[in-house]
C-alpha cells in the first residue's frame, strides 16, 4: 500500500501499459478560462444551454455568434497550462493513452496533446449550415454571421450543442479508449453531461481504476476509486513526475 494518493496513482501509471484521461472545463479553469457551470461563465446572463443549441442558433445566428465571439476573444488570450502540460508528457511515456475531451478551447492541441478526441468539437472551426464543409477560423472579431467561402451558407461553430449527436468515429475512439483503459484519470468536469458522464461507470464496469480529480466534489466522488480535491495545475504535474 503507497502511502498517499499521490504516490498510490502513480504507482498505478506506472505499471499501466493503458491509460485514458477524461477532461472538462476545470482543467482550462486554470489558464483562466470560464467554466460552465461557474458564474463567471455567464454572458449577458444566459446560460450556455440557451445559446449552445441548433434551436437557439435558427432563432438567432447574430446572438449564437456574438457569443461565440466573446468566448473567442476571452481564450484567444490565454496559454496551456501545468496541468496540459503534464498531460502531453504522460502521452509520451504510456504505450496506449487517449485523451477524450469536453473543451473545445484548443489548449489541448495547443500544448502538443495528439492523441485526442475532441468530442464537443472546437471553438476555432467553423462547419458550414449548407455543404458541411469544416474548415478552421481564428478570425477575431467575428461581428455578424459568417459565410462559407465555397458555397455561400451560413457558418456555424464546429461545436456539439445541447440536443445534437456527438461524431461516431469519436464516441467509437472514446468507447474503445473507456474499455480498454486500465487507468481513467477525469480532471475537472462535474460529470452532469452525457455521454462524458457516462463514462466513468463504463471504465469502472470493465476493471480500471478510476481517479477523479476535481476542486468539489462530484456526482462521480463516491463511485471512482480514488477522489482527489484540488486544482488541476496543482495535482495532475505530481502525477507524471519522475521523482518519488
Ligand atoms: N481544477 C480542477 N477542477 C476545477 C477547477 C480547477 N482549477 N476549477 C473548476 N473545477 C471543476 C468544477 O468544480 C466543476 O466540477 O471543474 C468542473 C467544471 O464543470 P462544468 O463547468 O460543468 O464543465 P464541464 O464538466 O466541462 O461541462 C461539460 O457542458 O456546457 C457543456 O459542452 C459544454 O463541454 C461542456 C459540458
Amino acid at each position: 500500500m503507497n502511502e498517499s494518493p499521490i504516490q498510490e496513482i502513480k504507482a498505478r501509471l506506472a505499471q499501466a501499459r493503458t491509460v485514458t484521461v477524461l477532461t472538462g472545463a476545470g482543467i482550462s479553469a486554470d489558464s483562466g478560462v470560464p467554466t460552465f457551470r461557474g458564474t463567471d461563465g455567464l454572458w449577458r446572463n444566459f446560460r450556455p444551454e440557451e445559446l449552445a443549441s441548433p434551436e437557439a442558433f435558427a432563432r438567432d445566428p447574430h446572438l449564437v455568434w456574438e457569443w461565440y465571439n466573446w468566448r473567442r476573444e476571452l481564450i484567444a488570450s490565454k496559454i496551456p497550462n501545468a496541468a496540459h502540460l503534464a498531460l502531453v508528457e504522460l502521452e509520451r511515456h504510456i504505450e496506449h493513452f487517449w485523451l477524450i475531451t469536453q473543451n473545445v478551447d484548443g489548449l489541448h492541441p495547443t500544448a502538443g496533446s495528439q492523441k485526442l478526441s475532441e468530442i464537443h468539437g472546437n471553438i476555432w472551426k467553423v462547419r458550414c449550415t449548407a455543404c458541411g464543409m469544416i474548415s478552421p477560423n481564428h478570425d477575431i472579431p467575428i461581428l455578424n454571421p459568417p459565410h462559407c467561402p465555397t458555397c455561400g451558407g451560413l457558418l456555424r461553430p464546429h461545436i456539439v450543442w445541447f440536443g445534437e449527436s456527438l461524431d461516431p468515429q469519436d464516441l467509437d475512439r472514446s468507447y474503445t479508449a473507456l474499455h480498454t483503459c486500465e487507468v481513467l484519470l477525469i480532471i475537472g468536469t462535474s460529470g452532469v453531461v452525457y455521454p462524458a458522464a457516462s463514462f466513468a461507470p463504463v471504465a469502472k464496469e470493465r476493471g480500471a481504476y478510476v481517479v477523479e480529480i476535481n476542486l468539489d466534489p462530484t456526482p462521480h466522488s463516491d463511485l471512482v476509486d480514488l477522489a482527489i480535491q484540488g486544482r488541476a495545475k496543482d495535482i495532475v504535474p505530481q502525477l507524471v513526475t519522475t521523482s518519488a
